[in-house]
């Protein structure tokens, strides 16, 4: 109750404060903090739970920041929940059968499941270093994960939505797919010979005739349009739900769910009918149900399923994944989270090309931090994002080394701050000396959780971490305006002035480094640990701005530890080597 009560008389205070100057006529009308909106905002510490999911990634490839950047959503969002106090599972791993792993463990000369560990082990590693706190990590090599597949085949089977077919058509095994004539196009190989191609991926595919198990999925055509239009934020950004609901504009062909045993013996066989293998697809999938104890019920969890992919892989979960789980009598994921590619210097990544970023290099090069930051920062999930050295570089050391740490740096240094404690703040000499544009900030400060919050919930990280990085740019101009080094100390009226601009600051520090904390974990704790806010106090909840701090438990205190700079300036790359003038 308390935060809420301080979230709500600060901002009354702002607005006295705005009010006050208008009369005097030197501000213009403000909009405040709707109080309302703040009770909502800050009132919903819940246990609910809450389920977020990457894809699980082929092992036929090492990581690369593509990846990263989906898990690093994915764990955004986790950690933020876990804020609000939500009760969350956080899952990621491996997709490890299928054709497309079965020729790469050939051509590597390697026994499947070794080399499956190999770079299931590597992508595992990553994600440990990129600080990704995933609660399960699933191999879907596992026998867990074997018996989810085999029941959830079962129930599909028992319900009638399964029948022995021939398939006759194109198949992609770099997608792992099943394309109809008009998702193919003429295309040549490397060596010029005519081949056909994916529309949409432009890998190679071929024709293939088997006879399969099929899946009905042309009858799911009108329950997933339901879904759809009933739920409106079931796949985000709009984009990609208004994809799908054109692809459903059109009848769905049924869909081929197994292959023949002596094509594809990498995978689980079909329950009953050794001659067939799951589709990997279909297998892949249900991981998200392996991960919730599947057969055994956990539906609370279940139900709160949300996905995070790239938009790559939407038709697998926008129409494949939701019509099984109709089919299976199972609800829908709640939500499917759609993000567009990386490019590198206007590049699609690529092997052949060399430009595939390591996130390793990447993280060594640009701290964790740094590298989550920019991908969280300039990450669009409407369209493709551009990675460039130069951007990263310039992002980091102008957001984090010189804006954030700067302001952290020049409120604690020890020659402003001798005492080393959070200050306390003087209502009459803030009100004597502040200037409208100082509550104008305050007022900014106030508002950013719940509009943080807002952008979070709409998967507009981006546009949350440009607020927070607009409040850090104000609070900077706010320390400047007042230049607290220039106050004298001596003077005990001065003292008092400066102290709140101090204290003023530090709220600030302590609402961004609780904000921060779902993005970069390590810098949003070196912020709070440095204005000596403990583990307890940084909960969502605790991120509204305290009116009263000289009776709350801020004000006064000793600040924490100083570990240094929060984040050292990065070098620009050296430029690139000319190429050398051709002499004639
Ligand atoms: O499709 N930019 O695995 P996959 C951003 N196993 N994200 C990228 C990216 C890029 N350039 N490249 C890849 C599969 N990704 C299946 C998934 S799920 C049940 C099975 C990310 O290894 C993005 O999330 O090909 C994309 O959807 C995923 O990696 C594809 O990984
Ligand atoms: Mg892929």
């Amino acid at each position: 109750m308390r935060s809420v009560f301080c979230v709500l008389s600060y901002s009354r205070t702002i607005k006295l404060r705005l009010s006050a100057h208008v009369e005097h006529g030197r501000l213009p009308r403000l909009h405040g903090l709707d109080d309302r909106h703040a009770l909502r905002c800050f009132c919903t510490e819940s246990s609910e739970p809450y389920y977020i999911t990457t894809p699980i990634f082929y092992v036929n490839a090492s990581p690369h920041i593509g990846h990263v950047y989906s898990a690093v959503t994915a764990d955004c969002l986790h950690r933020y929940k876990l804020l609000k106090g939500c009760n969350s599972t956080f899952a990621t791993g491996t997709d490890e059968h299928g054709l497309k792993i079965q020729q790469a463990a050939g051509n590597a000369g390697k026994e499947p499941l070794s080399f499956c560990t190999e770079v299931s082990e590597r992508f595992r590693h990553v994600f440990q270093r990129c600080n990704i706190s995933f609660t399960d990590y699933i191999r879907t090599t596992e026998p867990r994960h074997r018996q989810a597949v085999e029941h959830f085949w079962t129930v599909l089977q028992s319900k009638g939505f399964l029948y022995k077919g021939t398939y006759e058509g194109w198949y992609s095994t770099p997608d792992e797919s099943f394309l109809t004539p008009d998702q193919v196009t003429d295309s040549t190989d490397s060596e010029g010979r005519p081949i056909k191609v994916s529309t949409e991926s432009g890998h190679k595919v071929e024709w293939m005739k088997e006879d399969n198990y099929m899946f009905r999925l042309s009858v799911f055509r009108p329950e997933l349009l339901r879904w759809l239009r009933s739920n409106p934020k079931a796949i985000q950004p709009v984009k990609f739900h208004n994809s799908v609901l054109q692809w459903l504009g059109d009848d769905i062909p049924d869909l081929s769910v197994s292959r023949q045993r002596s094509r594809l013996q990498w995978g689980i066989p079909v329950p009953g009918d050794p001659e067939q293998t799951v589709y990997v697809w279909l297998d892949a999938l249900v991981n998200y149900l392996t991960v919730v104890g599947y057969p055994q019920p956990r539906s609370q969890l279940w139900s709160a399923a949300h996905h995070v992919v790239g938009k790559d892989i939407l038709k697998f979960h926008a129409v494949y994944w939701p019509a099984f789980l109709m089919a299976a009598g199972l609800p829908p994921p709640r939500a499917v989270y759609v993000h567009s590619h990386w490019t590198v210097e206007g590049k699609k990544m690529s092997k052949s090309l060399g430009n595939v970023i390591d996130p390793l290099d990447a993280a060594e090069k640009f701290g964790v931090d740094g590298l989550r930051y920019f991908l969280l920062r300039q990450g669009v999930p409407d369209t493709d994002c551009d990675y460039y050295e130069d951007k990263v570089v310039k992002m980091c050391n102008s957001e984090l080394a010189d804006a954030l740490g700067g302001l952290l740096n020049r409120c604690t240094a020890p020659s402003i701050n001798p005492k080393q404690e959070y200050p306390r703040f003087g209502e009459a000499e803030f009100a004597g000396r502040a200037v409208s544009e100082d509550y104008r900030m305050m007022e900014a400060v106030a508002e950013l959780p719940v509009l943080v919050e807002q952008h979070f919930e709409n998967l507009h990280i981006y546009k949350a971490l440009e607020a927070i990085s607009a409040c850090v740019r104000l609070t900077n101009g706010f320390v400047q305006r007042h230049a607290p080094w220039k106050l004298d100390r001596s003077d005990p009226g001065e003292l008092k002035w400066l102290e709140s601009i101090l204290h003023v600051s530090f709220e600030c520090l302590r609402v961004y480094g609780i904000l921060l904390q779902p993005v970069v974990p390590g810098l949003a704790h070196q912020i709070l640990s440095r204005l000596g806010v403990g583990p307890e106090e940084r909960s969502w909840k605790f991120s509204a701005m305290r009116e009263r701090p000289d009776r709350g438990r801020a004000g006064g205190r000793a600040l924490g530890p100083d570990s240094g700079v929060l984040f050292g300036r990065l070098e620009r790359r050296a430029t690139k080597q000319k190429t050398p003038r051709k002499t004639s």
